[in-house]
């Protein structure tokens, strides 16, 4: 960032948001794996402030938890009952030492996708052309509710007044009729001499439209005494953009995500269909990676490069090695080693750990796993509470029992062993290295080195049988036909005497 840093930033979040119809606090809804509040902290933060304010009151104590967690150097600043953005911006400048002199930012805690660099450059123009106060504003096709940006003839900002109180002036038709119509409106995020800000705040009423203290006042009485007043025009005017309700919140995440996407695709990621990939703001991804389509990136997911992601995947939380593959896969809270294949339908749950060139393949769910360096768990298996070591092979259809109805147990196989298919491993329970166990078995003691494992009912044959029990039917039939072909000299079936025991 450049050398100019503002002595503080107050992130305004006191609002209550009623238009989201939600039991959880505006700023708290999230966009690209951040919470609004979480975008707006972090453009403050990167900005280089000496000090942090964030204004909190509607739902106090769930936002400043929050604040504490993402950015603890914070301070919060509670509003009293007095309503307005210019209460709301004196209450976080008490929180903040008597004699704050420089820049202060006032930014929104519902404006995600101001950028820090934006926030940089106002800082700069501010303390570059000597104003007191700037501005950031907009020029918009329409300028809804928001407030408008009133110049004089030479062009220099004189105030900035609410859409309502514009209204008004229209309907009574006075010497500022016309200012509901100018489109260049206020982001509400400013730079202000801190001193400047202090002195004029005490001045500001409530005598408005909405009965309100105003922030934007500050304008007016700082032109009054004769300050400067200047306005940054952006012409990107997502950044200026609030979230007043849920439709807006979805547009801005799409548009986040665009953003998002698009800065994968320059830094070498191939994204077959941005339209349908979704990549939370902290996700990583190395070069030459594909994303297929219907792809969620989310929460701290890195992936490296080489690897193939998608069609239909959702990674939480995932590390993803290179050259790895994950096809059609929920995984949350798992890393997958370097040339690993996952999928397609495969369900990776926290603690998945799956070493490199090793694979999970259909229908398998995994939970606190750790499988070796090109160990397989290629097909339709449960494996929870399990240490597989490297080289293993884990046949088609393994239970893994982990759970007696009270206490979770673990299950270790050892390295290049081999579990036949449709095994059940009744946890807690080990099984050496280079060691087998037959299919079928149901295995609940040790296993040693070497060893095979047999642990199933011997096959019995019972002749006959079909023909006593199931007499008539089409199965019938076909083993007359195959024992007429099989003996063609013999009378007839087999004996059932021949069965010491009687089937039924
Ligand atoms: C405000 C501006 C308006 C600007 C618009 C941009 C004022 C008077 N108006 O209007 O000119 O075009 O933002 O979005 O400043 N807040 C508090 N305490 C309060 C009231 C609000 O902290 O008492 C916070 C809210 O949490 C929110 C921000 O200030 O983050 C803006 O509040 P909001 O009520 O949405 O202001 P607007 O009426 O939209
Ligand atoms: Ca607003």
């Amino acid at each position: 960032m450049t050398s100019r840093h503002p002595s503080a930033v107050i992130v305004l979040a006191a609002g209550e948001g009623t238009r989201m119809k939600s039991a959880t606090p505006k700023v708290l809804h999230r966009i690209g794996g951040r919470s609004l509040l979480g975008h707006a902290l972090h453009a403050a933060r990167q900005a280089g402030p000496e000090h942090l304010a964030v204004v909190v009151r509607h739902e106090r104590d769930r936002v400043a938890a929050h604040v504490a967690e993402l950015d603890p150097a914070a301070v919060v600043a509670d509003q009293d009952e007095v309503k307005g953005t210019g209460r709301a911006c004196e209450c976080g400048l008490a929180a903040l030492p008597a004699d704050l002199a420089g820049t202060v930012l006032v930014t929104m805690g519902d404006v995600p996708l101001l950028t820090p660099e934006t926030l940089v450059d106002l800082t700069e123009r501010h303390e570059t052309s000597g104003a007191a106060v700037t501005v950031i504003t907009a020029e918009l096709p329409d300028a809804k509710a928001y407030g408008r940006v009133v110049r004089d003839e030479a062009g220099d900002v004189v105030a900035i007044m609410e859409y309502k109180d514009a209204l008004q002036h229209r309907e009574a038709g006075s010497e500022f009729a016309h200012v509901v119509d100018i489109r260049e409106i206020n982001s509400g995020i400013y730079a202000f001499d801190a001193e400047v800000l202090r002195s004029a705040l005490a001045e500001v009423g409530t005598d408005n439209a909405q009965g309100e203290k105003y922030l934007t006042d500050v304008l007016a009485i700082a032109r009054r005494e004769g300050r400067r007043v200047a306005a940054h025009l952006v012409e990107d005017l997502w950044q200026t953009e609030g979230v007043n309700d849920r439709v807006q919140l979805a547009a801005l995440g799409r548009e986040l995500n665009r953003r998002t996407v698009e800065r994968w695709m320059r830094e070498g990621v191939t994204v077959v269909d941005p339209a349908t990939t979704w990549i939370d703001v902290d996700v990583t991804i190395g070069r030459d990676t594909e994303i297929r389509p219907g792809t969620q990136l989310l929460g701290s997911t890195v992936v490296g490069a080489d690897a193939v992601v998608g069609p239909d995947t959702t990674l939480t939380d995932v590390a993803v090695g290179d050259g790895a593959s994950v096809v059609r896969t929920q995984a949350e809270g798992a890393r997958i080693g370097d040339g690993a294949t996952v999928g397609p339908f495969s369900y990776l749950r926290p603690g998945t750990v799956l070493g490199a060139r090793g694979k999970i393949g259909g229908f398998v769910e995994t939970k606190n796993a750790e499988i070796g360096e090109g160990a397989k768990v290629p097909h339709l298996t449960y494996c929870g509470d399990a240490v597989i070591g490297d080289g293993a092979n884990i046949g088609a259809g393994t239970i893994f029992a982990n759970y007696d109805g009270v206490a979770k147990h673990r299950t270790v196989v050892g390295r290049h062993s081999f579990v036949g298919s449709d095994s059940v491993l009744i946890a807690p329970v080990e099984i050496a290295d280079g060691a087998y166990v037959a299919a079928g078995s149901a295995i609940e003691g040790k296993v040693g080195p070497g060893q095979i494992a047999v642990a199933r009912g011997r096959q019995r044959n019972v002749d006959g049988w079909v023909a006593r029990r199931r007499p008539g039917t089409s199965t019938a039939r076909a083993a007359e036909a195959a024992l007429a072909e099989q003996a063609p000299s013999s009378s007839g079936p087999t004996t059932p005497a021949e069965n010491p025991t009687q089937e039924s």
